[in-house]
Protein backbone atom coordinates (compact mmCIF):
# COMPACT_ATOMS: atom_id res chain seq x y z
CA UNK A 1 0.00 0.00 0.00
CA UNK A 2 2.26 2.18 -1.05
CA UNK A 3 0.46 5.76 -1.41
CA UNK A 4 -1.79 5.22 2.32
CA UNK A 5 0.10 7.64 4.69
CA UNK A 6 0.33 5.73 7.89
CA UNK A 7 -1.27 7.61 11.02
CA UNK A 8 2.27 7.23 12.27
CA UNK A 9 3.53 9.43 9.37
CA UNK A 10 0.85 11.97 9.81
CA UNK A 11 1.57 12.48 13.44
CA UNK A 12 5.51 12.57 13.07
CA UNK A 13 6.66 15.61 14.46
CA UNK A 14 10.59 15.63 12.59
CA UNK A 15 9.51 15.38 9.47
CA UNK A 16 10.61 18.59 8.00
CA UNK A 17 13.82 18.42 9.30
CA UNK A 18 16.50 15.49 9.19
CA UNK A 19 18.81 16.71 12.11
CA UNK A 20 16.53 17.56 15.06
CA UNK A 21 17.83 19.52 17.91
CA UNK A 22 17.55 17.63 21.81
CA UNK A 23 13.88 19.29 22.52
CA UNK A 24 12.35 18.07 19.30
CA UNK A 25 13.51 14.54 19.69
CA UNK A 26 12.70 14.58 23.47
CA UNK A 27 9.48 15.98 22.41
CA UNK A 28 8.76 13.17 20.14
CA UNK A 29 9.67 10.61 22.38
CA UNK A 30 6.82 12.22 25.08
CA UNK A 31 4.40 11.91 22.13
CA UNK A 32 5.42 8.39 21.39
CA UNK A 33 5.08 7.31 24.77
CA UNK A 34 1.86 9.39 26.20
CA UNK A 35 0.44 7.49 22.89
CA UNK A 36 1.76 4.02 22.98
CA UNK A 37 2.36 3.90 26.92
CA UNK A 38 -0.90 5.70 28.32
CA UNK A 39 -2.56 4.12 31.85
CA UNK A 40 -5.59 3.12 29.96
CA UNK A 41 -3.70 1.31 27.32
CA UNK A 42 -1.43 -0.51 29.64
CA UNK A 43 -4.14 -1.42 31.89
CA UNK A 44 -6.38 -3.17 28.15
CA UNK A 45 -2.41 -4.67 27.74
CA UNK A 46 -2.44 -6.24 31.14
CA UNK A 47 -6.42 -7.05 31.57
CA UNK A 48 -5.73 -9.19 28.16
CA UNK A 49 -3.97 -11.44 29.69
CA UNK A 50 -6.46 -13.68 31.12
CA UNK A 51 -8.38 -13.70 28.27
CA UNK A 52 -5.23 -15.28 26.31
CA UNK A 53 -4.48 -18.03 28.91
CA UNK A 54 -8.39 -19.29 27.59
CA UNK A 55 -7.89 -18.20 23.81
CA UNK A 56 -4.26 -17.20 22.85
CA UNK A 57 -4.69 -15.07 19.57
CA UNK A 58 -1.93 -13.71 18.43
CA UNK A 59 -1.66 -9.24 17.65
CA UNK A 60 -1.83 -8.57 13.95
CA UNK A 61 0.61 -6.37 12.29
CA UNK A 62 -0.40 -3.91 10.17
CA UNK A 63 0.54 -4.14 6.67
CA UNK A 64 4.19 -2.99 5.90
CA UNK A 65 5.46 -1.92 2.46
CA UNK A 66 9.09 -3.55 2.83
CA UNK A 67 10.30 -2.58 -0.47
CA UNK A 68 9.72 1.55 0.29
CA UNK A 69 11.99 1.49 3.46
CA UNK A 70 14.86 3.18 2.40
CA UNK A 71 17.61 5.03 4.20
CA UNK A 72 16.13 8.62 3.78
CA UNK A 73 14.16 7.32 6.00
CA UNK A 74 16.58 7.87 9.01
CA UNK A 75 16.36 11.32 10.99
CA UNK A 76 18.64 11.92 13.14
CA UNK A 77 20.95 9.09 13.31
CA UNK A 78 23.93 8.71 11.65
CA UNK A 79 23.60 5.29 9.33
CA UNK A 80 26.42 3.18 10.06
CA UNK A 81 24.97 4.02 13.39
CA UNK A 82 22.14 2.88 12.94
CA UNK A 83 22.61 -0.31 10.49
CA UNK A 84 25.11 -1.11 13.44
CA UNK A 85 22.08 -0.66 16.16
CA UNK A 86 20.11 -3.02 13.62
CA UNK A 87 22.81 -5.81 14.09
CA UNK A 88 22.77 -5.34 17.69
CA UNK A 89 19.14 -5.64 17.78
CA UNK A 90 19.03 -8.73 15.33
CA UNK A 91 21.92 -10.38 17.90
CA UNK A 92 19.40 -9.72 21.14
CA UNK A 93 16.16 -11.41 20.07
CA UNK A 94 17.22 -14.21 18.54
CA UNK A 95 17.22 -17.05 19.46
CA UNK A 96 13.78 -16.49 20.65
CA UNK A 97 13.10 -20.55 21.34
CA UNK A 98 15.71 -20.59 23.70
CA UNK A 99 14.10 -17.71 25.60
CA UNK A 100 10.31 -18.96 26.09
CA UNK A 101 11.57 -22.38 26.97
CA UNK A 102 13.56 -21.63 29.51
CA UNK A 103 10.71 -19.15 31.09
CA UNK A 104 8.26 -22.00 30.27
CA UNK A 105 10.84 -24.14 32.97
CA UNK A 106 11.10 -21.60 35.37
CA UNK A 107 6.94 -21.34 35.45
CA UNK A 108 5.62 -24.91 34.58
CA UNK A 109 5.41 -25.88 38.33
CA UNK A 110 4.18 -22.80 39.88
CA UNK A 111 1.80 -21.37 37.36
CA UNK A 112 1.25 -23.47 34.51
CA UNK A 113 -0.99 -21.34 32.54
CA UNK A 114 1.65 -18.35 32.35
CA UNK A 115 4.11 -21.27 31.32
CA UNK A 116 1.83 -22.05 28.51
CA UNK A 117 1.43 -18.54 27.65
CA UNK A 118 5.24 -18.27 26.91
CA UNK A 119 6.39 -21.46 26.24
CA UNK A 120 3.67 -23.53 24.90
CA UNK A 121 3.08 -27.12 26.01
CA UNK A 122 5.50 -29.59 25.40
CA UNK A 123 4.88 -33.20 25.42
CA UNK A 124 6.06 -36.39 28.12
CA UNK A 125 8.79 -36.95 25.19
CA UNK A 126 9.97 -33.34 25.56
CA UNK A 127 8.66 -32.89 22.21
CA UNK A 128 7.08 -28.92 21.70
CA UNK A 129 3.15 -29.86 21.00
CA UNK A 130 2.41 -26.32 20.81
CA UNK A 131 3.99 -22.81 20.90
CA UNK A 132 2.97 -19.92 23.37
CA UNK A 133 1.65 -16.72 22.07
CA UNK A 134 4.65 -14.95 23.51
CA UNK A 135 7.10 -16.87 20.99
CA UNK A 136 4.28 -16.52 17.88
CA UNK A 137 4.88 -12.66 18.19
CA UNK A 138 8.44 -12.63 19.24
CA UNK A 139 9.51 -15.29 16.74
CA UNK A 140 8.67 -11.98 14.15
CA UNK A 141 10.85 -9.73 15.22
CA UNK A 142 14.27 -10.98 14.21
CA UNK A 143 13.43 -11.74 10.40
CA UNK A 144 11.33 -8.22 10.46
CA UNK A 145 14.59 -6.57 11.31
CA UNK A 146 16.94 -8.50 9.05
CA UNK A 147 14.56 -7.41 6.06
CA UNK A 148 14.91 -3.87 7.45
CA UNK A 149 18.44 -4.73 7.03
CA UNK A 150 18.93 -6.55 3.89
CA UNK A 151 16.07 -3.76 2.35
CA UNK A 152 18.68 -0.55 3.61
CA UNK A 153 21.84 -2.37 2.62
CA UNK A 154 20.90 -4.58 -0.37
CA UNK A 155 23.24 -7.39 2.16
CA UNK A 156 22.00 -10.64 3.75
CA UNK A 157 23.35 -10.90 7.14
CA UNK A 158 22.99 -13.93 9.49
CA UNK A 159 22.02 -13.56 13.59
CA UNK A 160 25.21 -14.96 15.75
CA UNK A 161 23.73 -17.69 17.76
CA UNK A 162 24.54 -17.04 21.15
CA UNK A 163 23.88 -19.27 23.73
CA UNK A 164 20.97 -18.51 26.15
CA UNK A 165 21.69 -19.64 30.11
CA UNK A 166 19.38 -21.68 30.29
CA UNK A 167 17.12 -23.40 33.09
CA UNK A 168 19.21 -23.31 36.26
CA UNK A 169 17.09 -24.24 39.29
CA UNK A 170 17.71 -23.98 42.72
CA UNK A 171 16.20 -25.05 45.25
CA UNK A 172 13.45 -22.55 46.05
CA UNK A 173 11.08 -22.60 42.65
CA UNK A 174 9.79 -19.04 44.13
CA UNK A 175 12.57 -17.45 44.23
CA UNK A 176 13.85 -18.78 41.04
CA UNK A 177 10.98 -17.49 38.98
CA UNK A 178 11.43 -14.27 40.95
CA UNK A 179 14.44 -13.52 39.37
CA UNK A 180 14.25 -14.61 36.61
CA UNK A 181 11.27 -13.15 35.71
CA UNK A 182 12.50 -9.64 36.76
CA UNK A 183 14.47 -9.59 34.08
CA UNK A 184 12.48 -10.92 31.41
CA UNK A 185 10.52 -7.61 32.45
CA UNK A 186 14.25 -5.86 32.32
CA UNK A 187 14.66 -7.26 28.94
CA UNK A 188 10.97 -6.42 27.54
CA UNK A 189 11.18 -2.89 28.81
CA UNK A 190 14.82 -2.77 26.90
CA UNK A 191 13.46 -3.61 24.00
CA UNK A 192 10.45 -1.31 24.34
CA UNK A 193 12.62 1.82 25.03
CA UNK A 194 14.31 0.75 22.13
CA UNK A 195 12.28 0.74 19.74
CA UNK A 196 10.43 3.76 20.77
CA UNK A 197 13.91 5.49 20.64
CA UNK A 198 13.83 3.85 17.14
CA UNK A 199 10.81 4.78 15.80
CA UNK A 200 11.56 8.46 16.93
CA UNK A 201 14.27 8.41 14.96
CA UNK A 202 12.40 7.03 11.60
CA UNK A 203 9.78 7.75 9.38
CA UNK A 204 7.67 6.26 6.91
CA UNK A 205 7.76 2.56 6.40
CA UNK A 206 10.45 2.28 8.54
CA UNK A 207 8.99 3.78 11.13
CA UNK A 208 6.20 1.61 10.62
CA UNK A 209 8.32 -1.79 11.24
CA UNK A 210 9.64 -0.30 14.97
CA UNK A 211 6.39 0.67 16.01
CA UNK A 212 4.83 -2.87 15.77
CA UNK A 213 7.99 -4.05 17.22
CA UNK A 214 7.41 -1.57 19.84
CA UNK A 215 3.44 -2.50 20.38
CA UNK A 216 4.67 -6.37 20.94
CA UNK A 217 7.37 -5.35 23.52
CA UNK A 218 4.78 -3.16 25.60
CA UNK A 219 2.42 -6.07 25.15
CA UNK A 220 4.22 -8.63 27.00
CA UNK A 221 6.45 -6.08 28.99
CA UNK A 222 2.78 -5.27 30.80
CA UNK A 223 1.54 -8.63 31.00
CA UNK A 224 3.91 -9.92 32.68
CA UNK A 225 5.15 -7.24 35.06
CA UNK A 226 1.57 -6.84 36.24
CA UNK A 227 1.56 -10.79 36.36
CA UNK A 228 5.09 -10.33 38.32
CA UNK A 229 3.01 -7.49 41.23
CA UNK A 230 -0.01 -9.93 41.62
CA UNK A 231 2.72 -12.99 41.78
CA UNK A 232 5.13 -10.90 44.00
CA UNK A 233 3.20 -8.78 46.18
CA UNK A 234 5.35 -8.25 48.93
CA UNK A 235 8.43 -7.45 46.96
CA UNK A 236 9.58 -4.04 47.64
CA UNK A 237 11.66 -1.65 45.48
CA UNK A 238 14.30 -2.17 47.31
CA UNK A 239 14.69 -5.62 46.62
CA UNK A 240 14.02 -5.51 43.16
CA UNK A 241 16.89 -2.85 42.98
CA UNK A 242 18.90 -5.44 45.16
CA UNK A 243 18.23 -8.25 43.14
CA UNK A 244 18.87 -6.52 40.09
CA UNK A 245 22.47 -5.32 40.97
CA UNK A 246 23.29 -8.13 43.42
CA UNK A 247 26.92 -9.24 42.81
CA UNK A 248 27.47 -11.29 45.95
CA UNK A 249 24.56 -13.97 45.17
CA UNK A 250 25.48 -17.66 43.75
CA UNK A 251 23.53 -16.97 41.00
CA UNK A 252 25.51 -13.90 40.03
CA UNK A 253 26.17 -15.38 36.85
CA UNK A 254 23.19 -15.32 35.46
CA UNK A 255 21.23 -12.69 37.38
CA UNK A 256 23.33 -9.71 36.95
CA UNK A 257 21.72 -6.64 35.17
CA UNK A 258 24.05 -4.44 35.04
CA UNK A 259 26.21 -7.04 33.13
CA UNK A 260 23.26 -7.87 30.80
CA UNK A 261 23.28 -3.84 29.90
CA UNK A 262 26.74 -3.37 29.39
CA UNK A 263 26.95 -6.63 27.02
CA UNK A 264 23.64 -5.10 25.27
CA UNK A 265 24.75 -2.05 25.03
CA UNK A 266 28.56 -2.83 23.67
CA UNK A 267 26.21 -5.13 21.28
CA UNK A 268 24.60 -1.68 20.12
CA UNK A 269 27.24 -0.34 19.66
CA UNK A 270 27.41 2.81 21.89
CA UNK A 271 30.30 3.83 22.34
CA UNK A 272 30.32 5.14 19.09
CA UNK A 273 27.27 6.77 19.02
CA UNK A 274 26.21 10.78 19.18
CA UNK A 275 25.89 12.39 22.44
CA UNK A 276 22.65 13.63 21.20
CA UNK A 277 21.49 10.12 20.75
CA UNK A 278 22.95 8.53 24.01
CA UNK A 279 21.22 11.43 25.49
CA UNK A 280 17.68 10.50 24.20
CA UNK A 281 17.95 7.35 24.60
CA UNK A 282 18.21 7.88 28.50
CA UNK A 283 15.70 10.03 28.16
CA UNK A 284 13.67 7.99 26.32
CA UNK A 285 14.34 4.93 29.05
CA UNK A 286 13.81 7.49 32.07
CA UNK A 287 10.34 8.98 31.20
CA UNK A 288 9.14 5.11 29.96
CA UNK A 289 10.11 3.74 33.92
CA UNK A 290 8.53 7.05 35.26
CA UNK A 291 5.15 6.02 32.82
CA UNK A 292 5.41 2.82 34.32
CA UNK A 293 5.30 3.48 37.73
CA UNK A 294 2.51 5.92 37.40
CA UNK A 295 0.65 2.79 36.35
CA UNK A 296 2.10 0.51 38.85
CA UNK A 297 0.21 2.93 41.32
CA UNK A 298 -2.76 1.99 39.78
CA UNK A 299 -1.87 -2.14 40.30
CA UNK A 300 -4.13 -2.69 43.57
CA UNK A 301 -4.52 -5.78 44.93
CA UNK A 302 -8.08 -5.89 44.64
CA UNK A 303 -7.95 -5.17 40.83
CA UNK A 304 -5.31 -7.56 40.46
CA UNK A 305 -7.23 -10.17 41.96
CA UNK A 306 -10.37 -9.27 40.13
CA UNK A 307 -8.36 -9.32 37.00
CA UNK A 308 -6.88 -13.07 37.49
CA UNK A 309 -9.48 -14.41 39.19
CA UNK A 310 -9.90 -17.43 36.81
CA UNK A 311 -6.42 -18.25 38.47
CA UNK A 312 -7.21 -18.49 41.84
CA UNK A 313 -6.27 -22.32 42.19
CA UNK A 314 -3.27 -22.33 40.27
CA UNK A 315 -2.24 -19.52 42.52
CA UNK A 316 -2.15 -21.45 45.66
CA UNK A 317 0.45 -23.24 44.47
CA UNK A 318 2.62 -20.37 44.54
FE1 LIG B 1 11.34 -8.86 20.65
FE1 LIG C 1 10.50 -9.01 23.84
Amino acid sequence: MPNVISPFTENLADQTYSQPHQSQNQHRIRFLVDQYLGIEKLHQRLQDLPLQFQNPQQRPWKLIDWKAINLNQIIGINSEIFLSILVGAIDTEAPIRGYTQTSRQYLERLHPQMARFVGGTVGEDGNLLELGLWEKEERQHTPALLKVYSQLTGEKITPKLRTVRGYLPTNDPYQDLYRHGLHRVATEYGATCLYLWLMAHTTGELADVFEELAQDEINHMAKFWGFGVWAFPEISLVQIGRTLIKTRSQNYQRNNLIRTLRRMMGTLNWHSWSLNNKVTLLFTFTYVMHRLWSWNSTLTPKYLQDLFVIRNDARTSL
